[in-house]
């Protein structure tokens, strides 16, 4: 098996074999997840912690689901009501959950490279939620293995990422990851939100949706990350919506087969039109809530093999027992 980290903090470590390993085990997990009853027990007697310092629906959600269906004992740390509430830095905050012996600890923070710096703290493994505008690597994980089951590969496609891709972690883990598996990425999107630098990405940029959209295989959207934006960024939601908004008119433009994807929470009428979104013959959007499931299952299995190894490594070794 191919899959040798001790943490998932990113994809950029990630070797493409890596990557197809995860998502050949995710398929797996697709399946159980179908059946009535979704029990695996590769978790079994391991702890897991969830710890967010930001507001999330589906990836605390899919995260607690995936822990519980391999029969890890999980636990949601409810930071609002926290210690760190009353000042307690970040590092104090993994110390003190460290000492409670968690397996797995799952960290969502604003800040980039934060969780990198709890990784460095603590004896468990450690995955990243999303830090700040850095990385996401289990959405670009889901988001890969739903490209992969809708085209039927992950390799030499266009995917246009539109948005607000300065602010996005999503978007960086996608361009990673896509370009790592050989596709085109186009990122779209007024250069008020395009992050300094991308030009040096070695992918192309436009500002004009309509020539990035062109001939995409895959049309990612990306939501406007207000609470990331300190003012002036876009002119107005209209006419955002107006140049930038994902309508049928410039879907058109796209491959007649191409996918709608979308990380959530949208906003419609802003970056999408709803009915593009629930239209099932383009939107994938489901499905990539579905893959995330499957893809946190699979990434934790893999770091407890990985965990479990080291553990039983040291012991045998003569090193202390943990
Ligand atoms: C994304 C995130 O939090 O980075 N959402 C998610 O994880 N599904 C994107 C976003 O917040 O817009």
């Amino acid at each position: 098996m191919t899959f040798r980290a001790r943490h998932l903090l990113g994809v950029e470590p990630l070797a493409p074999a890596e990557i197809t390993t995860l998502l050949d085990l995710a398929e797996t997990y697709v399946a159980l997840n179908r059946r009535t009853v979704k029990h695996g027990d590769a978790l079994e007697g391991l702890t897991q912690i969830n710890l967010f310092f930001e507001a999330s629906t589906r990836t605390q959600s899919s995260f607690e689901l995936a822990g519980k269906r391999l029969g890890a004992d999980v636990m949601n740390m409810a930071v609002a009501q926290s210690s760190v509430k009353k000042g307690e830095t970040l590092i104090d905050t993994a110390l003190t959950l460290n000492a409670m012996q968690p397996d797995l600890l799952v960290v969502r923070h604003p800040n980039s490279g934060a969780v990198n710096l709890l990784a460095s703290k603590v004896n468990c493994a450690v995955l990243n939620a999303g830090d700040g505008r850095h990385e996401h690597p289990t959405q670009a994980l889901l988001d890969a293995l739903t490209i992969r089951r809708a085209k039927g590969r992950l390799h030499r496609l266009t995917v246009a990422i539109c948005g607000d891709i300065a602010h996005s972690r999503v978007a960086r883990s996608n361009l990673i990851l896509l370009g790592k598996m050989e596709n085109r990425v186009r990122l779209v999107g007024p250069a008020t939100l395009m992050p300094r630098g991308a030009a040096d990405w070695g992918c192309e940029i436009h500002e004009d949706m309509r020539a990035g959209l062109q001939d995409a295989d895959v049309v990612m959207m990306l939501r406007l990350q207000k609470e990331r934006m300190d003012g002036g960024f876009i002119p107005s939601e209209r006419e955002y919506f107006h140049r930038w908004g994902l309508d049928a008119e410039k879907l058109a433009l796209a491959k007649p087969d191409a996918i709608v994807m979308h990380p959530g929470p949208m906003n419609r009428g802003v970056e999408i039109d709803g009915t593009i979104a629930d239209d099932i013959n383009r939107s994938v959007i489901q499905d990539q809530v579905e893959m995330g499931v499957a893809v946190r299952m699979a990434a934790m299995d893999l770091l407890a093999r990985n965990l479990r190894a080291e553990r039983g490594a040291r012991a045998a070794g003569g090193g202390v027992y943990v």
